[in-house]
């Protein structure tokens, strides 16, 4: 019996644009993108954090609150879909903080930017599930500081599970890029060494991104149309 292909898959901002998450870098007329009214470097990096604390954590109180009333979308519900029904392993790695993958039913998700819906204890390095606000500075469940933080990578820190996603990529056969600018390294740098590995890549995008001349295929279209599509013509 023939070998069973397995598949890494990256997912960005694009793959929850439809649910009504903002995308990152969706600046025009040549201005730079804002990201809820917020420049990124004011509120996503430890230097912001550290110099107004308040801001950043009210910052993202207001996304973690916001994630929760939005909703999966095909684009979601497809790669679920995937995810239960392909007989190889698939792999989904998202640079995404909210959890519209797992809400849509997808499995072993690696989240490498972090998630909204965790809080990081700076004390006792505890990570706790956490759904409400975090301004008000609560005491860590498992010590008792007050000093949780969003568990989210900021611009500077190392993203997670890099060793995990490397295994996953030596062991691809299809590594497929969904609605990601490939701006932000080290995901925008999975694509080549997905193709140096041996893996054949493909691009499932908006618009073309700055990666896309390294990909074999780039299909365009809105991600629950096109992922979709994909992954019916996949399963048949
Ligand atoms: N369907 C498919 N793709 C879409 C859609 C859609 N409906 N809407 C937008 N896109 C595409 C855009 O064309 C763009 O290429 O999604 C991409 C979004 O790019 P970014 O906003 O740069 O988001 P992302 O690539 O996920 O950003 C990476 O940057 O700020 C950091 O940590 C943050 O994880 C984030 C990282």
């Amino acid at each position: 019996m023939e070998k069973p292909m397995n598949i890494v898959i990256l997912t960005g901002a694009g793959v929850s644009a439809e649910s009504g998450i903002d995308t990152f870098r969706a600046g025009t007329n040549g201005q730079p993108s804002l990201w809820e009214q917020h420049r990124i470097e004011d509120v996503a990096t430890p230097e912001a954090y550290a110099r107004d604390p308040d801001l950043v954590l009210r910052f993202y109180d207001m996304r973690r609150a916001a994630i929760q009333t939005k909703a999966p979308n095909p684009a979601h519900l497809a790669l679920a879909r995937l995810d239960a029904a392909w007989p190889g392993h698939v792999t989904i790695v998202t640079q995404n903080v909210d959890d519209l993958h797992e809400r849509a039913g997808a499995h072993g998700v690696i989240h490498m930017h972090g998630e909204h819906l965790s809080a990081w204890c700076a004390t006792c390095d505890t990570r706790t599930r956490w759904t409400g606000p975090l301004a008000g500075r609560p005491p860590c469940p498992a010590c008792a500081a007050p000093t949780l933080r969003p568990d989210i990578v900021w611009f500077g820190e190392i993203p997670y599970r890099m060793d995990d996603i490397q295994a996953a990529l030596a062991g691809a056969d299809l590594f497929v890029s969904i609605g990601t600018s490939g701006a932000v390294y080290p995901a925008a740098g999975f694509v080549r060494l997905a193709r140096e590995l041996g893996a054949a890549t493909l691009e499932l995008n908006l618009d073309r991104s700055q990666g896309s001349a390294w990909f074999d295929e780039t299909r365009l279209g809105p991600a629950s149309e096109v992922v979709a599509a994909w992954v019916d013509g996949l399963l048949g």
